[in-house]
């Protein structure tokens, strides 16, 4: 070999290393730890994939190892097939003290053939009951599919592969509280809700099936975060996609039809529940909401 080609050839591979270190598609062993379930949480392929698991005597969950104060969190979730009734699958970031602020992914499980149901919900200084609920437009139990959260002072988006299906705005200026001064741990769970999930816990969980088993991959972070040190947040440089993104008009529309399509309930639509009035965000135009 030419020494000129040695050189390209050593060049090539420290490029593709360099790249290999920025394109960060997320290691479980270094990002997050088992919190809870015993054996039941499971880190395996080198850190690429985790798994849950539930059966009758536990459920298991895990958490990031860093608090993250706004960000864009991905993770890819393939969920617990087949008879999955009384089953709760989270992905969520919760904040308690001094004040409850969570933003929530919640998937129940259902009977053979019957779809989940994707629970959401914001809390902001103790405040929850913005509840929006959805069915999917795909099994969720064939595939990995990607589920994020992007929180920045703006707005909350929920998105499935990439989609939004849901924007809490801040909406402050109406009284209305926003979470943004407490920073959050990403957590994840699977746990029995047969008393609630399923069909408003008339379906429940057949305990034969078990262990029911939920895998993620690729949870990818990209987050101011957290140090307890310093006592303030740390940004990426590249912060400023997510940190300022907010819907376009044609982002509005593409949500908009797919709410329409496949949501089933909204708690700005439930007088019923809501007797005084509903929240006050639910005042303003839909489109903003
Ligand atoms: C389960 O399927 C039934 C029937 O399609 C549906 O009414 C219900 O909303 C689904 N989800 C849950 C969590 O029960
Ligand atoms: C991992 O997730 C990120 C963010 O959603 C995405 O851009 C990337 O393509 C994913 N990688 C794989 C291998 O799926």
């Amino acid at each position: 070999m030419s020494s000129s080609l040695e050189f390209v050839t050593i060049f090539t591979l420290l490029v593709a290393s360099y790249l290999l270190s920025v394109v960060h598609c997320g290691n479980f062993y270094d990002d997050v730890e088992i919190q809870w379930g015993g054996g039941h949480g499971k880190i395996f392929d080198n850190g690429k994939l985790l798994s849950l698991s539930l059966d009758k005597y536990s459920g298991s969950g895990f958490q990031s190892k860093s608090k993250y104060l706004f960000g864009r969190l991905d993770i890819q979730m393939k969920l617990v097939p087949g008879n999955s009734a009384g089953t709760v699958t989270t992905f969520y970031g919760p904040a308690m003290e001094p004040n409850h602020d969570e933003i929530d992914f919640e998937f129940l499980g259902n009977s053979s053939g019957n779809p989940y149901t994707l629970h959401t919900n914001v809390f902001a200084h103790g405040k929850g009951n913005k509840e929006m609920q959805f069915n999917l437009w795909f099994d969720p139990t064939q595939d990995f599919h990607t589920y994020s959260i992007l929180w920045n002072p703006k707005n909350i988006i929920f998105l499935v592969d990439n989609v939004p299906i849901r924007v809490f705005k801040n909406h402050e200026t109406l009284g209305v509280p926003f979470p943004k001064s407490q920073p959050m741990k990403l957590y994840s769970t699977l746990w029995n809700g047969e008393d609630w999930a399923t069909q408003g816990g008339k379906v429940k969980t057949d305990w034969s099936k078990a262990p029911f088993i939920a895998y993620y991959r690729n949870f990818t972070v990209n987050a101011c975060i957290w140090s307890p040190a310093e006592g303030q947040s740390s940004c990426p440089s590249s912060k400023n996609t997510w940190f300022r993104q907010e819907l376009d008009v044609e982002s509005y529309r593409k949500m908009r039809s797919l709410q329409k399509k496949y949501r089933t309930y909204n708690y700005c639509k439930d007088m019923m529940r809501f007797l005084g009035g509903t929240s006050r965000e639910c005042t303003v135009r839909e489109k903003d909401i």
